[in-house]
């Protein structure tokens, strides 16, 4: 079998936990070469590099370094950067996962450059087009090649936009391939005592969404949540540097430093934020990694959204949308208190850690 060049984009947080997949099964694929590709998007230790030590992966063979910008001037930077790369080391197919900046640029320059993307977690929809990474996902997909999706509704949405039935593939989910992996050395962790709580006995929040931190009013409406939340379960919240930039300037910072029951991390690394989600009585989030990988740990989610592009975690998983419906969210909150929330997780069909074998099989054979 001919040897096939395949190049692995990634360059933010959640991409790294989903490269980490292919990477740990290459062996078994000897007739490809993944060159790992960073862009840079995400640069901070804690955004980062803790990540490539976490999940054992390569150092990459091509670092953008691109940095923070305004979208427009971020993906650029990445298109020109990923470019002259391409122009020297030209890849057979160019790979990319989820629905980030890095994503997008490095698709548009394969696209153009006659090289086949490869989309990983393609199909995905909120129907949101004010989501900055629903653009990137109906952009990416349009110019995919072969789309891998994670979940059935992908393809429910990929033949509406009628990309065709033959590039598709369901495959799984390669982020909870790397969940199952890790999960025995998450144990080991009891990273929750390190705030003097035990399992189970407290709320886990994370908050990253320009529509969640950017707005000082919605911000205000929230932290004040968090705080009603508090006095019910004890909370760690884990700041995005976007959220606690936005904190500080919306001066809620120290609201939430000066209550008791609240603790504020800096970003987690993987294993500690595996380690606080898998012992959480709740985990009150806006990321879409956390929606699913609740639902695969049987751990309560209530996510702070109107939409999910994952639909599949409040169908079979254990997520409750709460669009803004506090008494939803006390309701629910309620119900976790008295063990008798209602969404119970199942099994979510190809969750089985196998999806980054299935992906290089396909390529291989492709
Ligand atoms: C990006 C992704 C989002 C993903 C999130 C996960 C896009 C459009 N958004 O959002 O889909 O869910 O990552 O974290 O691609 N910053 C640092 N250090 C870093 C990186 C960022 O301090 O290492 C700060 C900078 O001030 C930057 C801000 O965080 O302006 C936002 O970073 P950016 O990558 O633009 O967007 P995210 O909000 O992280």
């Amino acid at each position: 079998m001919k040897n096939k060049i395949i190049d692995i984009v990634a360059g933010a947080r959640p991409n790294f936990m989903k490269v980490a997949a292919l990477f740990a099964v290459a062996d078994k694929f000897p007739s490809l070469t993944l060159r790992l590709v960073h862009t840079g998007q995400h640069y901070d230790e804690a955004m980062s590099d803790v990540f490539f030590r976490d999940l054992g992966l390569p150092k990459p063979e091509c670092h953008l370094g691109v940095g923070s910008d305004t979208h427009a001037a971020q993906t650029a930077q990445i298109m020109t950067g990923y470019e002259g790369w391409v122009n020297e080391n030209r890849p057979d197919i160019c790979l990319v996962v989820g629905d980030v900046n890095s994503t997008l640029a490095c698709s548009l320059v394969a696209a153009k450059m006659g090289i086949p993307v490869a989309h990983v977690e393609a199909g995905l929809r909120s129907f949101d087009r004010t989501m900055p990474e629903e653009v990137n996902r109906v952009v990416t997909d349009s110019i995919s090649e072969l789309m891998f999706v994670t979940e059935p509704s992908g393809l429910l949405n990929l033949a509406r936009e009628g990309r065709p039935s033959s590039a598709i593939h369901l495959v799984g989910h390669v982020m909870i391939d790397t969940l199952l992996r890790k999960v025995p050395e998450a144990k080991t962790r009891s990273f929750y005592s390190t705030f003097g709580l035990s399992a189970g006995e407290y709320a886990f929040v994370t908050l990253h969404r320009p529509a969640n931190v950017d707005d000082p009013k919605v911000l205000a409406e929230i932290v004040a949540q968090i705080d009603w939340l508090a006095h019910n379960i004890p909370v760690v919240f884990a700041l995005h540097p976007r959220t606690k930039k936005q904190l500080q300037q919306a001066g809620l910072y120290k609201t939430l430093q000066s209550t008791p029951a609240i603790q504020l991390t800096e970003p987690l690394s993987y294993l500690d934020a595996l380690s606080l989600t898998m012992n959480a009585k709740v985990v009150v989030t806006d990321s879409g990694g956390l929606q699913e990988e609740t639902s695969a740990l049987s751990v309560p989610c209530l996510t702070l959204r109107d939409t999910t592009e994952r639909p599949i975690t409040i169908t079979e998983g254990t997520n409750t949308l709460i669009s803004g419906d506090w008494d939803l969210f006390r309701t629910a909150i309620a119900r976790i208190n008295d063990n008798c929330y209602l969404q119970e997780g199942s099994a979510i069909p190809l969750w089985d850690g196998k999806a980054g074998e299935r992906i290089l099989r396909i390529l291989e054979e492709m």
